[in-house]
């Protein structure tokens, strides 16, 4: 079966084929993601209006694209799959109505699907190496979401935890404009935070609890609130951690000091990357056995990344991450997610519209 996913709900226009093998594994034949960023990034964050009108006038072009790199012609696809929620509403309608389009032309089925779903099949685009089969534990980590889901079948995801305000990505992307990062700013921080834990630890890539012990981290002028809330709840206030920074900041400067970036950039990723280690091994210890997937732009980030994967390894569990080139948005996860949406049954039709908001329940 061969699937082509349809994305365009944030600043990617995105068009790819997948096909399902008979040994049931999800191959990508392409994979091509028009990146809005540079447009962007004069403004410091995504302009709704900008971003659907350079949707409109990629989408024909990457579908060119998808379908030639793939070596698949329209009369090959066997299913038409796109990205209906969340999203910001004028970009989404972009792949919504040309996705309807491509479906009536064509007469193949089609699917809306969520892009948190999205992202969590992602992990189900492994290559050769091992996917996740649910029941399972999911941990989507983006510029929107910063949620912990349970996987309990391949179309029935439930959150369990989640942030009750900004994303772990947003965060980052906002305190990295204050130090001078480009937007997005992710990757900038990611790697000043390496820096900034290599001069603390005076060796490379230390654990985060070698960086938690060292003096640099110690330093009460470096100290910030952790976004993982009190108790047994699952749920995070990342807003709290950004405040207390930009508070952080703000007295830096007003004291006429200059702060060291590199050693903010890891005490603010300590913060957070611990946070959500904190609340995923409780999640795991009450959903004993089950697996951990992580997906979503954040999933990029190399502390994160190293820090679940010894939470996994104490839990005993295994962990799936998309390749890098996974992480972010793309549309091939789109497929993917279609694929099972297909299998359960839920086509769409042409009444199928966009909707910028999470579903009431999963998501
Ligand atoms: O999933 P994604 O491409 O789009 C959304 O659905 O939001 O995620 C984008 C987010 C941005 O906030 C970006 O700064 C963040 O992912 N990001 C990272 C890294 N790479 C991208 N955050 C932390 N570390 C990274 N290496
Ligand atoms: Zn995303």
């Amino acid at each position: 079966m061969i699937i082509i996913g349809f994305e365009s709900s944030c600043d990617e226009t995105a068009v790819a084929v997948v096909e399902r093998k008979e040994s049931g594994e999800l191959h990508i034949l392409s994979n091509i993601v028009s990146s809005q960023v540079p447009i962007h990034r004069k403004y410091g964050g995504v302009v709704p209006e900008i971003a659907s009108r350079a949707h409109v006038e990629a989408i024909s072009e990457i579908t060119h694209r998808a379908l030639s790199t793939a070596g698949v012609t329209v009369e090959e696809i066997d299913l038409v799959s796109v990205t209906d929620h969340p999203g910001l509403i004028g970009a989404l309608l972009v792949a919504v109505n040309f996705a309807k389009g491509f479906a009536l032309a064509s007469s193949k089925p089609l699917v809306g699907v969520s892009h948190i779903r999205g992202h969590i099949a992602a992990c189900y685009l492994a290559g050769n190496g091992e996917v996740p089969k649910p029941p399972f534990l999911a941990l989507v980590v983006s510029g929107g979401h910063t949620s912990i889901y349970r996987v309990a079948s391949y179309t029935e995801v439930e959150e369990i935890g989640g942030t009750r305000d900004d994303a772990m990505g947003e965060s980052f992307d906002k305190i990295g404009r204050i130090i001078g990062i480009p937007y997005p700013a992710g990757a900038g921080f990611d790697a000043l935070a390496a820096e900034g834990m290599r001069l603390a630890c005076g060796k490379d890539e230390p654990s985060l609890s070698e960086f938690r012990a060292s003096a640099a981290a110690k330093d009460p002028t470096l100290t910030l609130p952790s976004p993982a809330l009190a108790g047994d709840t699952l749920d995070f206030s990342f807003s709290g951690l950004k405040t207390a920074a930009i508070n952080l900041l703000h007295r830096t400067e007003q004291r006429g000091e200059t702060i060291e970036r590199e050693l903010f950039a890891a005490a603010y990723t300590a913060e957070a990357v611990e946070a959500v280690a904190k609340k995923i091994s409780l999640a795991l210890s009450r959903y004993a056995g089950e697996g951990l997937a992580v997906a979503g732009g954040v999933a990029a980030n190399s502390h994160l990344r190293r820090r679940l994967a010894e939470v996994a390894k104490e839990k005993g569990v295994p962990l799936f991450i998309p390749p890098l080139s996974l992480c972010g948005d793309n549309a091939a996860m789109i497929a993917a997610a279609g694929y099972y949406e297909y299998l359960a049954g839920h086509l769409a039709d042409s009444s199928l519209s966009a909707s910028a908001l999470d579903d009431p329940i999963g998501t």
